[in-house]
């Protein structure tokens, strides 16, 4: 008989019955460059669950992986010791393939919305674990929470209930799930020591491969609103990610994605829903045509990984049916209803619509947008109430900014460029500075920007990394 409670791995690690260890002599191992062993990772990844090994030690810890990097073999075991730090979700029990996406944060970015269903759609299981805003980017927590009633805190067991379901499901991570990024991560923000390609690495993948993935798909933003604004940075982060995703036995691909202007006309909480269901629905809005094949390629890789199509082009066809005959749709609403959501919120989206303040930018010259700070863009968007400032701050619903022009758009003085959504007249002036700032008008038109530059398989990611 099955058990009903998901998985808490105990099991012992090589070496763990030999000598005691001690912290002292795993950082005094990082700092002179030495290699750690799968055992010392793995001792100090559960002293940072359970909190036995003391904060000072794991600082010295981080910064020694931050300053002497870790090989390809330690973030492995890493990412690995970090998932099995705590309860794991058993997607056994949902007798279908597991699929998900994971994106590095952007502006704009409501790709989950689209793809979760769409996955559904076509047969696949998506137990999706999301996040809220961070910096200038949004989260998909926050724009879930502006449907009236939506839960993202469910337990693992009515997680497993709403994938049976509906297909999908998108919620926020358990205090159980991954428990040592939790402290790992925290100390990092504290300690400068966020910025290393295997401790994000481990630290994204751990709580991705806790949902017991089948396949992932990685959307790496690239351009002036990613979080690595370094190409080389992103493209190694990617082909690392890929590695240690497949080591770890899930099938996974890297989609190298452009940032440099938001995703779709939207951004904030309600209005990237709206835009999400007008392109469920199988409306074609031109502002959001980026959205729509963007989400269309990540799930056509998703269909594909996950066994449903022979390739990552017939997925896309697969995934271009489901938002034509309607049922991508239908996965979405059933999976908002079993979440406590009140789906009749869409049937006036913009009377739900109710922000404190509304404000229509218009354009002060003609020209050409020639480029975008998207970073900025976020900010702008954060500062109008959509984002919060710091953890658990409340954010509004109603906030956020519809982009009227994209980049590349030619624009005549007094056109309207941007609507403005705040949650009062007072924050207003901030993001308007903010969003001047941000746009470069020239008498020239801008190169094109392909939305896609490249995909990482595994190897592709290998001989990647090979190669560095
Ligand atoms: N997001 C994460 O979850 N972890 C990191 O280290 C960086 C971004």
């Amino acid at each position: 008989m099955q058990s009903n409670s998901h998985t808490q791995d105990a099991s012992p690690v090589s070496g763990e019955t030999a000598a005691p260890m001690h912290a002292i002599d795993v950082i005094r191992k990082k700092r002179d460059r030495g290699s750690l062993s799968e055992a010392e990772i793995r001792f100090m990844v559960r002293g940072a669950a359970s909190e036995s090994i003391p904060m000072e030690q794991l600082s010295a810890w981080l910064m020694a992986c931050w300053l002497n990097g870790l090989a390809l073999e330690e973030i492995r075991a890493l990412t690995v010791a970090m998932r099995d730090s705590g309860v794991k979700f058993d997607s056994s029990r949902l007798e279908k393939v597991t699929v998900d996406k994971h994106s590095t944060g952007g502006v704009g970015d409501k790709t989950s919305f689209l793809v979760a269903p769409i996955a559904a759609a076509c047969g696949l299981a998506v137990p999706m674990i999301s996040g809220r805003a961070l910096g200038h980017t949004g989260g998909t927590l926050d724009k879930l929470e502006a449907i009236p009633g939506y839960r993202t805190a469910l337990t693992l067991e009515e997680f497993e209930a709403v994938i049976v379901e509906c297909g999908a499901a998108i919620v926020s991570q358990t205090p159980a799930l991954v428990p040592a990024d939790r402290v790992l991560y925290a100390l990092r923000d504290r300690t400068g020591t966020v910025e290393s390609p295997g401790l994000i690495c481990a630290s994204i993948l751990s709580k991705k491969l806790a949902a017991g993935l089948n396949a992932l798909v990685l959307d790496v933003k690239t351009g002036s609103g990613a979080f690595l604004r370094k190409r080389e940075d992103a493209d190694y982060l990617a082909a690392l990610m890929v590695a240690t995703a497949e080591a770890a036995g899930t099938r996974t691909v890297a989609v190298m994605t452009d940032m440099s202007q938001p995703l779709g006309h939207a951004a904030g909480n309600w209005i990237e829903l709206v835009e999400s269901v007008d392109l469920l629905s199988g409306k074609r809005p031109s502002q959001s045509e980026d959205l729509r094949e963007l989400s269309l390629i990540l799930a056509g890789w998703m269909v594909y990984l996950g066994g449903k199509a022979s390739s990552a082009e017939e997925g896309y066809g697969k995934a271009e049916t489901t938002l034509r005959d309607g049922s991508a749709l239908k996965h979405f609403y059933a999976m908002v209803a079993a979440q406590g959501g009140d789906v009749s919120a869409f049937d006036d989206p913009a009377g739900f619509h109710k922000p404190g303040a509304t404000f229509v930018l218009k354009a002060k010259q003609t020209g050409w947008i020639a480029a975008m700070d998207t970073t900025a863009l976020g900010w702008a968007v954060q500062r109008l109430g959509a984002g919060r400032e710091k953890a658990g701050e409340p954010v509004d619903a109603h906030a956020g900014i519809d982009f009227h022009k994209r980049r590349g758009d030619f624009v005549t003085a007094g056109e309207p460029l941007a609507t403005l959504y705040a949650t009062n007249e007072s924050l207003l002036a901030e993001p308007i500075a903010l969003i001047e700032g941000a746009l470069t008008f020239s008498g020239v038109a801008p190169e094109a920007v392909m939305l896609v530059s490249r995909v990482f398989t595994r190897d592709e990611a290998v001989a990647f990394l090979g190669a560095v």
